[in-house]
């Protein structure tokens, strides 16, 4: 008779867990771990802040403790302000190994006054030559931004402030591949790229305004950990947990990734002729918004 009731009381308890995903946030000293730049990277105020840095010696950054999979991810950014140009700030997921699969956003700076650009892109088993870049409709140094990556078995949404800026579909069912099966960590850095961003290398980092500095803060994540094999929301969370691991966008935020596309995006892989002469990746002809 004990053993029974403590049976069902486990067994009530683990059907419990198959519908919680687990919410991580607001303390970078919890979840995430500096992992290069030595003091260029900060905590500060108690967890709340996180401040990376460059000079010309070294950038820095940081990664998360856990790995992920799937997340729903938001995070505020404040860039390097004033000259900017040549620095990139990254933030991004990424799984291990030489087929690895990534979902990233890339902040090229600029010259005073001069647009950032966003940059992004997917890879899926090693394989990336998926990018679209945007300019930005704010200046992203003056304040505080929320940059999400929605990454779920649907689909992967980029979103700034809360409005979408890219999606990514799961087609695989039409043969592309989709991010499903590799963990993933996520990560962020601060570093010199000015042999590449600011138009193809022409444009030099000023060292004279070093050290440059980007701040984060109000990491919010809802997400699946993974941990020794075993995710933290199992098949169940899929339909019974609802919300954001089944979240797609609905007519009144496709009608907003237009306006986006429509407004602000500067380049988009899937409309260069060029570069694909044998003709467009499949997502890009089997989904519009890809
Ligand atoms: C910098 O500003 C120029 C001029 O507006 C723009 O063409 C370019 O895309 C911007 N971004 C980068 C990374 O150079």
């Amino acid at each position: 008779m004990a053993a029974s009731a403590s049976a069902a009381t486990a067994l009530a308890f683990s059907s419990l867990l198959l519908f919680v995903s687990s919410v991580f946030g607001g303390n970078f000293y919890q979840d995430f771990e500096i992992t290069w730049g030595n003091d260029r990277a900060n905590i500060l105020d108690n967890g709340d802040l996180l401040t990376l840095s460059l000079d010309r010696d070294s950038g820095s950054g940081f990664r998360s403790n856990n790995v992920y999979l799937f997340a729903k991810i938001d995070m505020q950014l404040k860039l390097v302000p004033g000259n900017s140009a040549g620095t990139v700030t990254t933030y991004y997921l990424k799984s291990e190994g030489s087929t690895w699969d990534e979902i990233d956003f890339e902040f090229l700076g600029n010259l005073t006054g001069d647009p950032y650009t966003l940059h992004t892109n997917v890879y899926t088993q090693g394989k990336g030559d998926r990018e679209q870049q945007f300019h930005l409709w704010f200046d992203p140094t003056a304040d505080f931004h929320t940059y999400s990556i929605l990454w779920n078995p649907e689909g992967i949404i980029f979103s700034v402030d809360g409005t979408p800026i890219r999606e990514f579909k799961n087609q695989e069912s039409s043969g592309v591949l989709f991010p499903t099966k590799q963990p993933m960590r996520l990560y962020s850095s601060l570093w010199n790229a000015d042999d590449w961003a600011t138009r193809g290398g022409l444009v030099k980092t000023d060292w004279s305004q070093a050290p440059f500095v980007s701040s984060y803060r109000n990491f919010k994540a809802d997400v699946c950990v993974w941990s020794e094999g075993v995710s933290s929301c199992s098949s169940g969370a899929h339909s019974a947990g609802g919300g954001w691991l089944s979240e797609n966008l609905d007519n009144t935020r496709q009608q907003r990734l237009k306006w986006v596309q429509r407004n602000y995006m500067i380049y988009n892989y899937c409309t260069d002729a060029e570069r694909f002469p044998q003709g467009y990746p499949p997502e890009c002809t089997l989904n519009t918004a890809a």
